[in-house]
């Protein structure tokens, strides 16, 4: 299946596709970045994702192209790869310029979509659940290089997620500087306890995940509380039910975090009642966006 990737407006393929190695978003870390995924073939909650990445771009003063022209370029880049459902990374860096750390002098903004076949996480983790570490780095401290901002520099998650691996567990669970449980690597965390499900507020520090988003409007249309609050590790020894929310995992079963053991150790109801419930929002929206 297709790889296909466009640089400002021009499609190439995969292996032909070159950025210059004086660009910010190669240099620094200096650009902002959102994946948008497909349902049934067509991009889901591409408002929700814009509205982030303006928010992202403000944050860095970064400069997006117009609004109506990314929302063409996702559409068409996804018709013209031609998968059956897709991934699309869209990625805006701040342009190139003298190697400086000066972002004024930084000239041609560069916007990237890369379009592949999405590739769905394997079965055994909605099955079976996975294991996520409490590793030692700590999330960044919004004060310094705040979480809510989605920019290209993704070092504290990849180093978390190092360690989780080389310990033997399938992602990190991290905590803030003072201790409060913020996100996983790439996705949000909600606890279910007693039926209720409890999340970590935004000002801890942590992405307004569109999949949070949903799974808290989701939570409110079924009937099921859920509190956005502090949440430590010593609340995961109350807690029946852990899960990750994200665009590429949806709703994931977490059913270990360190050396706890999350329930009875095996994916719970409300998970699984809650990824249900996600695809089927996810199909009825796309659907009434094709008619
Ligand atoms: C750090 C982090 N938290 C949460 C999420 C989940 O966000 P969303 O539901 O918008 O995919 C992501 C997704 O990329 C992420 O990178």
């Amino acid at each position: 299946m297709s790889l296909l990737v466009n640089i400002n407006g021009k499609y190439c393929k995969g292996d032909q596709a070159r950025v210059s190695v004086f660009d910010r978003g190669f240099l620094y870390g200096d650009s902002v970045y959102e994946v948008v995924r497909t349902y049934g073939g067509i991009p889901f909650a591409v408002s929700e994702h814009l509205d982030r990445f303006v928010r992202s771009a403000a944050r860095l003063e970064i400069q997006l192209p117009e609004r109506s022209w990314l929302e063409e370029q996702i559409d068409e880049t996804i018709k013209a790869a031609g998968n059956p459902e897709s991934y699309c990374r869209i990625i805006v860096t701040r342009g190139s310029g003298p190697i400086t750390l000066d972002p004024t002098v930084a000239r041609n903004p560069m916007t990237v979509l890369i379009v592949k076949e999405l590739e769905p996480f394997a079965d055994w983790m909605y099955t079976q659940g996975i294991k996520v570490a409490i590793p030692t780095i700590r999330r960044n401290h919004p004060a310094a290089l705040d979480p809510a901002i989605k920019s290209g520099n993704y070092l504290n998650s990849v180093l978390a997620l190092g360690e989780a691996k080389r310990a033997g567990f399938d992602d990190a669970l991290l905590l803030g500087t003072q201790g409060r449980i913020t996100e996983a690597t790439s996705a949000n965390v909600f606890l279910c306890r007693q039926g209720t499900l409890y999340t970590p507020t935004l000002q801890t520090g942590i992405l307004q995940g569109v999949t949070r988003g949903l799974i808290i409007q989701i939570a409110k249309q079924l009937g099921i509380e859920c509190k956005e609050c502090d949440l430590y590790l010593e609340d995961l020894e109350k807690t029946d039910e852990v899960m990750l929310t994200g665009t590429l995992k949806e709703v994931m079963p977490v059913v270990q975090v360190g050396q706890q053991t999350i329930g009875d150790g095996s994916p719970g109801p409300l998970t699984h009642k809650l990824k249900q419930s996600l695809r089927t929002l996810a199909l009825a929206r796309v659907q009434a966006r094709s008619n």
